[in-house]
């Protein structure tokens, strides 16, 4: 059966973020970015293309999933269709039925136990910030037998809740099929679906980390970070071209990534390498990196043998042993130099990982976390670089007259 309705075309980013071709997508964005209308003519697309196909719709609560889910594409339906030849609706169950079997059901997600059970092959979390977590682990596990397709859409709304963790991973590239978008005001006005004048207007009436949040889509600095998330934000620099002067090192342990860093004279990065090996291929790669360049290896476990190994002849590596209190003077240690602009480093999984800090409180004080799900190895491997730079004995230079 050939699509017979023709539907309003989306502006190009909004295609390539709503259309990437990986299972799982994230997209934060802008407040009237289109992400709604953009969203709901995905998931009729998959509909119209799959036959017998169930696809879902989530968004917080029953009259939010009925007015901007449910009655907004049974009215674009109505436009493009009126005499309704190949779908109908059902407005008590809030379900679209097409002539091909398929049906697109709207679902609330502040009940999350009503979402368990059947299997979905497409599904959308709308406003997903302000849906709960349960509702995400329901609707992820209906969609485990089909490897169904899923988009998760959202303004920003602070940092802690899961659709920004989520964003965080897959901002790094750490999950695998698994994408991130961001979609800003700035690009809403390229796209020509929000007026320039209207987002002025909100940035003079709206308080900056509100405004920021919801058009420029950056996360509001609630205090939750301890590097401070202006002061990552102001640290970012393109990759040095400059000689390393510091190397960092943090070894892979049993599921991360070895990461090696090197900061030039001036404490901006300058050499940064993620890789996994094994541990002769690890040992090799960094010999050959480090030269004779001052070099702090995190020397904890399975670490140590290998920086004992790295120090034979080699003077200039140090190791370090991580413990509960060595890492968090480590880490404050990094905090202190990205706040007094000592430190610049590339965008990228470095500042992801930083960005996704918290602050814990403990029994014995306050120490610096990585959310679980998280890697830390970047930010690792920074703050022992940032370490031995600090550690480096002065050069005395003599004038001779
Ligand atoms: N590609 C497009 N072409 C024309 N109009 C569009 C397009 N995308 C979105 N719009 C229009 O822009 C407006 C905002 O779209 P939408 O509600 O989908 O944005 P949103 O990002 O979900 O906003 P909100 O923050 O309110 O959830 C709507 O009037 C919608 O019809
Ligand atoms: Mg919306």
């Amino acid at each position: 059966m050939q699509a017979a309705i023709e539907l309003p075309p989306l502006y190009r980013k909004q295609h390539d973020a709503i259309c990437d071709p990986a299972r799982f997508v994230i997209i934060e964005a802008s407040t009237k970015s289109g992400k709604t209308v953009g969203c709901l003519l995905w998931v009729l697309e998959f509909a119209w293309n799959r036959p017998n196909s169930v696809c879902w719709w989530v968004a917080p609560t029953f009259e939010v999933t009925k007015t901007v889910g449910f009655e907004r594409l049974a009215a674009m339906l109505r436009d493009a269709d009126p005499e309704k030849r190949i779908w109908e609706e059902n407005t008590s169950r809030l379900v679209i039925k097409l002539a091909n079997g398929s049906k697109v059901a709207f679902k609330s997600a502040d009940n999350p136990d009503t979402l368990y059970g059947e299997d979905v092959h497409a599904a959308v979390i709308d406003e997903a910030t302000r849906c709960p977590e349960e509702s995400w682990h329901a609707v992820r596990s209906t969609l485990s037998a089909t490897r169904g397709p899923c988009r998760i859409i959202g303004n920003l709304k602070g940092r802690k809740n899961w659709a920004y963790r989520l964003a965080r991973l897959a901002e790094a590239g750490a999950e695998p099929d698994c994408a991130y978008h961001k979609l800003t005001a700035a690009d809403a006005v390229a796209g020509g679906v929000l007026a320039s004048d209207e987002v002025e207007a909100a940035k003079r009436q709206l308080p900056d980390h509100v405004f920021r949040e919801l058009y420029l889509v950056e996360a509001s600095d609630d205090g939750g970070n301890p590097f401070g998330l202006d002061a990552i934000r102001a640290a970012i620099r393109p990759l040095s071209t400059a000689e390393p002067a510091a190397f960092g090192i943090d070894l892979a342990k049993t599921t991360d990534w070895t990461v090696i860093l090197g900061l030039d004279a001036t404490g901006t990065v300058c050499y940064l390498d993620r890789f996994r090996l094994d541990w002769q291929a690890t040992r090799e790669r960094i010999a050959s990196t480090i030269g004779k360049v001052p070099t702090m290896i995190d020397s904890t476990g399975v670490g140590d043998p290998i920086v004992e190994d790295l120090q034979r002849g080699r003077p200039n590596v140090e190791g370090f042993k991580f413990t509960a209190t060595s890492r968090q003077q480590l880490l404050e240690g990094l905090a202190a130099a990205i706040q007094r602009s000592e430190v610049r480093f590339p965008d990228g999984f470095l500042r992801v990982e930083l960005e996704a800090f918290e602050w814990e409180s403990t029994r014995t004080g306050v120490r610096y976390t990585a959310p679980a799900s998280m890697h830390d190895d970047g930010v690792m491997a920074l703050a022992l670089a940032v370490r031995r730079a600090a550690n480096r004995p002065a050069t005395f230079r003599f004038r001779v007259i």
